[in-house]
């Protein structure tokens, strides 16, 4: 039988009755576990309903880590034939191969994994790191257990909850139930204590961190690794910033000795190469990985991305390959200099002002912490109401992100100045 939901009164007429038909359908339990939106579109919500608000402000987003800069010309002139030869008979092509074109799976070994052992055959093409994230969780399933950096990108931990990983969310601890948080803060220089560390089976990790811009030394992740070796977990590194460093730490997990066969590495070219539109990247899954019963990690992850996936749009993948192309890797660069001084910019502001401030120099993030025990949201909302600048509250990135904002080099450099000086406008006065 079907069952009538509640009666509901619209406030905005003469009171009306309405009453709302339900199906039988059971809502996923997993969705019923989640105690806000997903965190970026909320943030567009407060964004929007700003303006809405004072229609006459100029806002400045240093919020969601969304590219602002043109595609280099190279890049966007190889989708724009590819994209032509689509309108010719000689050029149409359909499906693609779902890992995606040898040609541009050769040429990302060549950019960023050359003398790290990695074969073209263990790339795989994808339409964004996030993407892969999801797909990555659905071939691990319910049943396993997972870890994740506190504060870290909040797809790691919603799409656990999502697939079924996790119990129910616990509102004192503000995490969900059979997570475990790995606090990455300044107190513990933003790694964790891997010898108090419990075991599970899967190891969320990205460094350069997002959002705090840590990144993680080579002694570091070979203890990591050896953890994940030690307890047979795998771990899931997200390398989207790594083209961001300026440390001499490792880019990728596989510069370290063993990553083989514990690891599986994801990344992008949203912030690569401005991407964040245009939707590509690629996740590598070593031949020797190996789950429990001896199979290939490979062989699986092949079976899921065939299934959920028919490979990227070939005009991103031209885009693609011309980004791994000499003049590709040259333009990208320059356009990593130019966010990079932004954030320089950023973090100078706020180191001025008193704050004490966190990464900055191996990611496009600036990792703010505000004095006394504020809450994120609560200095975002100042922020917002009082100088028109979007920011990140730390804590949509985890409970350990509680005090903190993220401010992204994301923008135009005249906005990046003139957020320099709306934020010395209001802060200027205060001792931080
Ligand atoms: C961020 O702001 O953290 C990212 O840009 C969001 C994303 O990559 O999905």
């Amino acid at each position: 039988t079907r069952r009538r939901a509640a009666v509901t009164k619209c406030t905005a007429e003469p009171l009306v009755e309405k009453t709302i038909y339900s199906t039988s359908v059971r809502r996923n339990t997993n969705l019923t576990k989640f105690q806000a939106p997903y965190f970026f579109p909320e943030i567009s919500r407060r964004m929007a309903a700003h303006q809405r608000k004072h229609p006459e402000s100029k806002l400045i987003s240093l919020g969601i880590g969304d590219t602002s800069e043109p595609i280099p010309e190279v890049i966007a002139r190889a989708m724009e034939q590819r994209a032509h030869g689509l309108s010719t008979l000689k050029g149409y092509t359909g499906y693609g191969s779902e890992q995606g074109p040898k040609e541009l799976r050769e040429g990302l070994v060549k950019a960023f994994y050359s003398d790290l052992g990695i074969d073209k055959d263990e790339i795989f093409i994808s339409d964004g790191a996030k993407c892969d994230v999801i797909r990555l969780q659905l071939l691990f399933g319910p049943d396993v257990t997972m870890a994740a950096q506190d504060p870290s990108y909040p797809a790691y931990v919603d799409t656990s909850v999502l697939v079924g990983q996790t119990q129910g969310y616990y509102p004192d601890t503000q995490q969900y139930g059979k997570i475990v948080y790995m606090k990455c803060l300044p107190e513990n220089n933003f790694f964790p204590d891997l010898s108090k560390m419990p075991r599970t089976d899967t190891i969320f990790f990205c460094s350069p961190n997002n959002p705090t811009g840590a990144t993680a030394t080579r002694k570091q992740l070979e203890e990591l690794v050896a953890f994940a070796k030690k307890n047979g977990s795998i771990i899931i590194y997200d390398s989207a910033y790594a083209i961001y460093m300026s440390d001499d730490h490792p880019k990728s997990i596989y510069e370290i000795p063993g990553a083989r066969e514990v690891a599986i590495e994801t990344s992008s070219f949203s912030k690569v190469a401005g991407f964040t539109g245009v939707r590509l990247g690629w996740t590598v899954v070593p031949a020797e990985l190996r789950f429990q019963d001896g199979s290939p990690v490979i062989k699986d992850f092949n079976r899921v991305l065939c299934t959920t996936f028919n490979g990227a749009s070939n005009i991103s993948q031209a885009g693609g390959l011309a980004c791994v192309s000499s003049e590709g890797l040259e333009a990208i660069h320059k356009m990593v200099g130019f966010y990079k001084e932004n954030t320089r910019i950023l973090k100078e502001t706020f180191d001025s002002l008193g704050f004490e401030t966190y990464g900055g120099q191996n990611a496009p993030y600036v990792w703010i912490r505000f004095p006394g025990s504020q809450s994120s949201w609560n200095i975002f909302d100042e922020i917002l109401e009082k100088a028109d600048i979007v920011t990140t509250p730390g804590r949509g990135f985890g409970p350990g992100g509680e005090g903190f904002i993220r401010a992204s080099a994301f923008a135009h450099r005249e906005d990046i100045i003139e957020a320099t000086q709306r934020l010395k406008s209001l802060y200027g006065g205060k001792s931080n």
